[in-house]
């Protein structure tokens, strides 16, 4: 059951509806899942078909995501799912679009994932006029987070969510947490219509802090997941000491959020890393 005090809502970062069954089952409650083609290249049944040599034609992958969600999406009707758009450096904005549009006609509450990039943003403002929910995805800073907000300006909330990535910042030896503390603080005093979502959460520590925090929404693995259900639930209060060890600290920015989107400084070379990355994980799926 949700424990009283939780305010955070808390997501699955994974691609397995099996799995989503186990959480729900565990936890007593799941608010949202979150999906990427790395997650997707790791379902089970995927993976079983990668190993014997399998891949799938690029219709065929599709509708492998689509029945995933689906699936999932009938487990938590009333959450949100986040399905990943393919794009790499050359993907544009239409293209991402249409695919968005796509993922909308599968499933009631999605809520679609584009990069925070030039492309991506652009994306977003032309979702938020067709009436589509987005997902942020692989932000790195926190003037990629506020250029976000300046791209989605007038959207309602529960439409946006902007996915700092923590883990990927400490592993480079970065407070990731710190990108976390700082754009919850920015957006304290913003109109509220972009929603923090605490994303690349990889340790218990890291998925407290998040609730400690007040991050609107959390995702974490299953196993993390699981591992809270066994501890009881815990939800830590504002005092939390969340132990940063060696990892560098990310200063807080004085950042307006009035500014064209265009004025903000938006690359970050982590973004690019993992578009990299998740475009190569998919492609990994997919007979040439
Ligand atoms: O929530 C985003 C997540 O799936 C990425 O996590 O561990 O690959 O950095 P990770």
């Amino acid at each position: 059951m949700r424990p009283h005090n939780l305010t955070t809502r808390i997501f699955l970062d994974g691609g397995d509806p099996a799995q989503t069954r186990r959480v729900i089952g565990a936890l007593g409650f799941l608010d949202g899942q979150t999906t990427n083609p790395t997650l997707i290249a790791k379902n089970p049944e995927a993976a079983a078909r990668l190993a014997k040599g399998l891949r799938f034609t690029p219709d065929e992958i599709l509708d492998f995501y689509r029945e995933v969600v689906t699936e999932i999406s009938g487990l938590i009707p009333d959450g949100s799912v986040s399905i990943e758009v393919y794009a790499d450096k050359n993907t544009s904005a239409g293209r991402m679009l249409a695919e968005a549009g796509r993922f909308f006609s599968w499933i009631a509450n999605a809520h679609v994932k584009f990069p925070v990039t030039k492309a991506g943003l652009e994306a977003a403002g032309r979702a938020m006029a067709e009436g589509l929910r987005v997902n942020m995805t692989l932000c790195f800073t926190q003037e990629q987070a506020a250029a976000v907000y300046a791209a989605t300006r007038g959207a309602r909330r529960g439409d946006v969510f902007v996915s700092p990535f923590v883990g990927r910042l400490d592993d480079r030896g970065e407070n990731g947490m710190d990108l976390i503390a700082g754009v919850a603080r920015m957006f304290a005093g913003s109109d509220g219509h972009v929603e923090l979502l605490s994303a690349s959460v990889r340790t218990m520590e890291h998925f407290l802090y998040s609730l400690a925090l007040g991050a609107d929404i959390v995702t974490a693995p299953g196993s993390l997941l699981m591992q809270w259900a066994a501890d009881g639930l815990p939800v830590p209060g504002a005092d939390y000491a969340y132990p940063a060890g060696a990892l560098r600290k990310i200063a807080y920015r004085e950042l307006s959020l009035d500014k064209p989107l265009e004025e903000y400084d938006i690359a970050h070379e982590l973004t690019v890393a993992g578009m990299e990355r998740f475009s190569a994980d998919w492609n990994a799926l997919i007979k040439r």
